[in-house]
């Protein structure tokens, strides 16, 4: 049975097309009723009719026997929807008896390929590469449990004329030295130090691109010193990942350096389909639409008047492998808003080419910047860019000072563990809640806030919600120490639920949205989406705690069913969290 928004939203559609073929419902939750339609409003302007006289039409042509007790018409035209407390009890008890929560894997599963993250070889992981890596694991996650192929890809910087000057300060600085420091996260320091030779020093110069022949024809041993400089920068990324709790392993990595043997093909085959143009020397596709400030056509570029290949090049040899071998139905591109034009330009080339069917959905699930409390980017004291680790051990040390200053609700509760799993999650809830086009300031305090919306609250929402069980004694779900995957459902078949007080039946309807959340999330790339539902829903429980004893419930049959109701919302919080790639501890 599908979740009470999306039975209403076809149940509202049939209704509307009755009235006019194809018009928008627009559902949405209320609080005077548990559903609107606001739909009638615009379409009533459309079809130039009183909207009052449309919602009523709709409202008389609505087939919800079953789902819903009363539907009016209300104010300008709104259509008002309360659902039967006992639909919503038969509901809730099928979500709480099914091990997926009521959420059905995709009728047609597809094959997503999701890039992100892509760290560059020598150069230190920052606050972007953090965004785009934390975006990335949640879509990916999240897709892969409605049931989709997804193709996790890290398309690291590890090819380019910078790996001439790398290359030849490895040699200078000794190999045994140069992986010390890259393999310790000096990267920073190992980047600049071969920048300021290069930029001194005219013989270093000109051994740096030597290199970058060298390299480019395949000499054995420069290869080999390059495997060096990646080797050791993918231990370090990969020392970060283990931190952070995501799913990239080696096995995703798809650098530059993957793509280089097709870039040639690339211009071969652009130039065979009419759509390159030489412009200033440079080999340039012109998708049309593109055009800068003057109103002039904006030019990719393929391949450099020197006969070099950028980002363009590889970005469209990618598109070609992820559709023509990886057999792609979707790509998600992870990666900064000010790349937003170069990628539209790359998809579009890759559309009047043919490389990407129609039937291919490329998106630029784009995001903005991480700013420090003043509001610019963010920089450490002395003004450097922020080094990604020395943040998320920051994290973790003021996890473990807010739980020795709060407390903790049991005794044997590994601290490590615990200070892990809060501080990074309050890193990661603070970037996913946030709406991920807009920027957001980096703000210690209020990420780890046990109130509010934030990672820590939540995952206190769901401990406590453990501890109910602890205190009840046998019979609470047996999730792991950790909290991690779902529990054995605690309905038996057959159980009623009862949904008698009002804060009951709000946490009944809110724990059906939790279906609808996760799609509304996969559709728009959109995290925040189920982190909005997941504050909702946890603060919808805490209001049902504080009205409706659970252990000291007026009879057994009312202690079960809110046994059921505090089981299955401690599986959803959990499990959601997990989705979002954030621990759920079952003790704090
Ligand atoms: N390595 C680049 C960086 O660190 C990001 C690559 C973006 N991805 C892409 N497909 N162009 O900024």
């Amino acid at each position: 049975m599908p979740d009470p928004t999306t039975l209403l939203t076809e149940r509202l559609q049939a209704a509307f097309d009755t009235v006019c073929s194809g018009a928008d419902p627009v559902l949405r939750p209320s609080d005077r009723a548990d559903f609107q339609a606001n739909g009638a409003l615009a379409l009533a302007k459309e079809l130039g009719r009183p909207p009052r006289q449309v919602a009523e039409a709709v409202a008389a042509a609505l087939d919800v026997a079953g789902i819903c007790e009363r539907v009016e018409v209300s104010g300008p035209g709104f259509v008002n929807l309360v659902l039967a407390t006992s639909f919503v009890e038969d509901q809730v008890a099928a979500m709480a008896a099914d091990v997926r929560l009521g959420v059905a894997p995709a009728a047609r599963p597809l094959t997503v390929v999701v890039t992100y993250s892509h760290p560059n070889v020598a150069k230190e992981m920052h606050v972007g590469h953090l965004r785009s890596t934390v975006i990335g694991d949640a879509l990916c996650r999240l897709l892969g449990h409605l049931g989709h192929r997804v193709v996790r890809e890290n398309h690291i910087g590890d090819w380019g004329t910078n790996f001439g000057m790398l290359i030849e300060h490895l040699v200078d600085l000794g190999e045994k030295e140069a992986m010390r420091e890259l393999s310790v996260g000096d990267l920073t320091a190992f980047y600049q130090r071969a920048r300021a030779s290069f930029d001194a020093d005219e013989a270093f110069r000109q051994r740096s691109r030597h290199r970058v022949v060298l390299l480019q024809s395949g000499d054995p041993e420069t290869l080999r010193l390059w495997q060096v400089l990646v080797d050791e920068s993918v231990a370090y990324f990969d020392e970060v990942y283990a931190k952070l709790g995501v799913l990239l392993t080696d096995d995703d990595i798809k650098g530059e350096s993957y793509y280089n043997p097709m870039l040639s093909q690339v211009v071969t085959d652009l130039r065979a389909a009419g759509l390159l143009v030489e412009d200033a020397g440079a080999q340039c596709v012109f998708p049309p639409g593109f055009t800068n400030r003057e109103g002039e056509p904006l030019p990719l570029i393929v391949q450099k008047s020197d006969g070099g290949f950028g980002y363009a090049a590889t970005d469209l040899a990618s598109v070609r492998d992820r559709v023509g071998n990886l057999h792609a139905d979707r790509l998600l591109y992870v990666v900064g808003a000010p790349q937003a034009q170069h990628l539209h330009m790359v998809f579009a080339v890759c559309r009047m080419a043919g490389w990407l069917p129609e039937e291919t959905a490329a998106e630029h699930v784009n995001f903005g910047s991480v700013l420090g409390a003043d509001h610019r980017m963010l920089r450490t004291r002395s003004g450097g860019s922020v080094k990604l680790v020395d943040l998320l051990d920051e994290a973790v040390e003021r996890a473990r000072a807010a739980i020795a200053e709060r407390g903790r609700d049991q005794g044997d509760v590994d601290v490590d563990a615990v200070a892990r799993a809060l501080g990074i999650g309050a890193v990661k809830y603070a970037d996913l809640s946030i709406d991920r086009a807009k920027d957001y300031v980096f703000d210690w305090d209020r990420m780890l806030a046990f109130e509010g919306d934030t990672g820590p609250y939540l995952q206190y929402a769901h401990a406590r919600i453990r501890s109910i069980f602890r205190r009840a004694g046998a019979g609470g779900p047996q999730a792991g120490a950790t909290g991690e995957g779902t529990a054995a459902p605690l309905i038996a078949a057959g159980d009623a639920i009862h949904l008698g007080e009002p804060e009951e039946r709000a946490l009944g309807i809110a724990l059906l949205g939790y279906g609808a959340a996760i799609s509304a999330a996969v559709e728009a790339s959109a995290p925040s989406k189920l982190c909005a539902y997941l504050y909702g829903l946890a603060t919808t429980f805490t209001s049902f705690y504080e009205r409706c004893p659970v252990l000291r419930a007026p009879d057994a049959a009312t202690r079960h069913s809110r046994l059921v109701l505090a089981d299955a919302t401690a599986r959803v919080l959990a499990e959601g969290l997990q989705l979002l790639g954030i621990e759920a501890p079952a003790h704090m």
